[in-house]
């Protein structure tokens, strides 16, 4: 779908919906090492100057999404992560899970879906839901920012460069205009960026 076309569907089904994508990323911009492993995320820095992320604040900022979208190879990653005793990061939210292979549903609030993602975005998260977040991987982030879906990207920068590993985004086809809104740098040395993506909604509305 021309993307274009992609903004107009988005403002008429829900214009107060937002999809955001987050990733935590090395410095040298990888969200995982190439067999997958995020080990490098335990990381030990301290930055005097930053924040401190008080749990009460993030235990409210969960409150605020509705849901979360991955890809598969993000959801087996979260059940090797329950698996070994680590927790569900996605809260009792409706999860939807992108694949095509039969994958086990270890809770009510999975959903998984097949197919088209724009039409999954704009026929079917945004009416029912504001705030939609994007949590991975790298294949999943990139077709929503190559699809015009996103409006906003949350990027976590790690103190720590791995080498190599999974690019955050995987070969976009054309450049994506953001606008920074956002800086936040904590004591753990994590400096936490927002970006607004350019060139959609109100700019698209505003030029007609
Ligand atoms: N650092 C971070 O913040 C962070 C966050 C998330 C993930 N990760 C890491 O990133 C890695 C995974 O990223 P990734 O890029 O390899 O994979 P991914 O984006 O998690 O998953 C990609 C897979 O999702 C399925 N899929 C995607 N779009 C679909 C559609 N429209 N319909 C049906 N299926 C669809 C396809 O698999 P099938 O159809 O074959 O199932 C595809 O291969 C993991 O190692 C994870 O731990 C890191």
């Amino acid at each position: 779908m021309p993307l274009n076309r992609a903004l107009d569907v988005r403002a008429m089904t829900n214009p107060d919906s937002r999809v955001t994508i987050h990733m935590a990323a090395s410095l040298d911009g990888f969200i995982a090492r190439q067999d997958g492993r995020v080990d490098w995320l335990e990381t030990s820095d301290e930055f005097v100057g930053g924040d401190t992320l008080d749990p009460g604040f993030v235990e409210a900022f969960l409150k605020t999404i509705d849901c979360y979208v991955m890809g598969s190879r993000t959801y087996e990653t979260a059940l090797r992560f329950e698996g070994q005793g680590l927790g569900w990061s996605y809260g009792d939210k409706p999860t939807f899970v992108l694949t095509s292979r039969d994958l086990p549903r270890v809770r009510d609030t999975v959903e998984f879906y097949s197919g088209d993602l724009a039409q999954f975005v704009n026929g079917h998260l945004r009416p029912r839901f504001c705030a939609i977040w994007f949590v991975g991987g790298a294949a999943v982030s990139t077709e929503c920012l190559r699809l015009g879906l996103a409006d906003e990207v949350r990027y976590s920068i790690l103190p720590i460069l791995i080498g190599d590993g999974i690019p955050f985004f995987e070969k976009l086809d054309r450049d994506t205009a953001l606008h920074l809104a956002e800086i936040k740098a904590y004591k753990s040395g994590m400096v936490e960026l927002r970006y607004e993506v350019r060139g959609h909604r109100d700019e698209s509305r505003n030029a007609t």
